[in-house]
């Protein structure tokens, strides 16, 4: 009896020893966290990325930009990992013989609360800011929460840094700068080495994080892409599941369970 294309695919993940989920916005969207292009609903649709992401905007108008980012952190923090997020922390575990590796793109922790140990962030943490003169980590005591910021934030001047008195930024990539190095030389060796490559929520638009679904698929690497639109990443896909994460991630891996 042939097995159907859903079985085969199961199989194929169960069969394998290297897997790389790479995630991007979409993962903690039914998390409550926001996208950055969905319609209507994208921050990027909403409010200004040059003004918000980029060293010059920070420069600008420091107070605009670490408010925004101070609501998003608060957002953050009030959240929980969704359904997905726990199926592929429950995949690693149940998994122990292979080697399973999470890349995201997102800022939050929520792979890691869900119980992934090793996650490799590649554009930063909202959760860890830093001076931008000095470059030292915020010490925590100088870092605020604020509970119930009005949507989009509000001007807040960020606190300044006890090493140097700089002002704090908020501790993710921002256009214009580059990936954090090792993590990106990390995330690109698990691209080549991997047999599945697993993309999860993104439109794949931005570089170089996009060009490793091109990596792991030159490589030789199975390419799933799970999203419920069509995105750029998918181009380079062998199969494309049609749903979102927290719907598709938790029927998709419970199956790929070794017996
Ligand atoms: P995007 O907002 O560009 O793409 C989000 C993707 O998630 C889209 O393909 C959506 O269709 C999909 N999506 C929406 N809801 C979903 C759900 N419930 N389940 C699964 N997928 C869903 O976000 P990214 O590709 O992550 O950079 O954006 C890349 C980078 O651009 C971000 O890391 C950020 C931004 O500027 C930095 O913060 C440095």
């Amino acid at each position: 009896m042939n097995e159907s294309p859903v079985t085969a695919l199961h199989n194929r993940v169960l069969a394998a020893d290297r897997i790389v989920f790479f995630t991007g916005a979409g993962m903690s969207a039914e998390s409550g966290i926001p996208t950055f292009r969905d319609a209507l609903t994208g921050l990027w649709e909403r409010f200004d990325a040059t003004a918000l992401a980029s060293p010059q905007g920070y420069r600008a108008d420091p107070a605009l930009v670490w408010g925004w980012y101070e609501w998003r952190r608060m957002k953050v923090m009030q959240a929980a990992p969704n359904a997905g997020h726990v199926a592929i922390a429950d995949f690693v575990r149940n998994n122990p013989t292979k080697f399973v590796e999470i890349i995201t793109q997102n800022v939050d922790d929520l792979h890691e609360r869900a119980g992934c140990t090793h996650v490799t962030h590649l554009h930063g943490s909202i959760l860890a800011p830093r001076c931008f003169a000095c470059e030292r980590p915020a010490n925590a005591a100088l870092i605020e929460t604020i509970p119930n910021e009005p949507e989009g934030g509000r001007r807040l001047f960020p606190p300044h840094c006890d090493h140097c008195n700089g002002t704090f930024r908020p501790g993710v990539v921002w256009f214009g700068e580059s990936l954090p190095q090792a993590e990106f030389k990390h995330a690109s060796a698990a691209a080549r080495e991997a047999e599945i490559f697993i993309v999860i929520g993104t439109s794949g638009v931005v570089e170089p994080a996009a060009s490793l679904v091109r990596i792991a698929k030159k490589a030789g690497a199975f390419i799933i892409s799970i999203d419920p639109n069509e995105t750029m990443a998918e181009l380079y896909a062998d199969a494309v599941v049609r749903d979102t994460a927290a719907v598709a991630l938790p029927t998709f891996l419970t199956a790929c369970i070794a017996p």
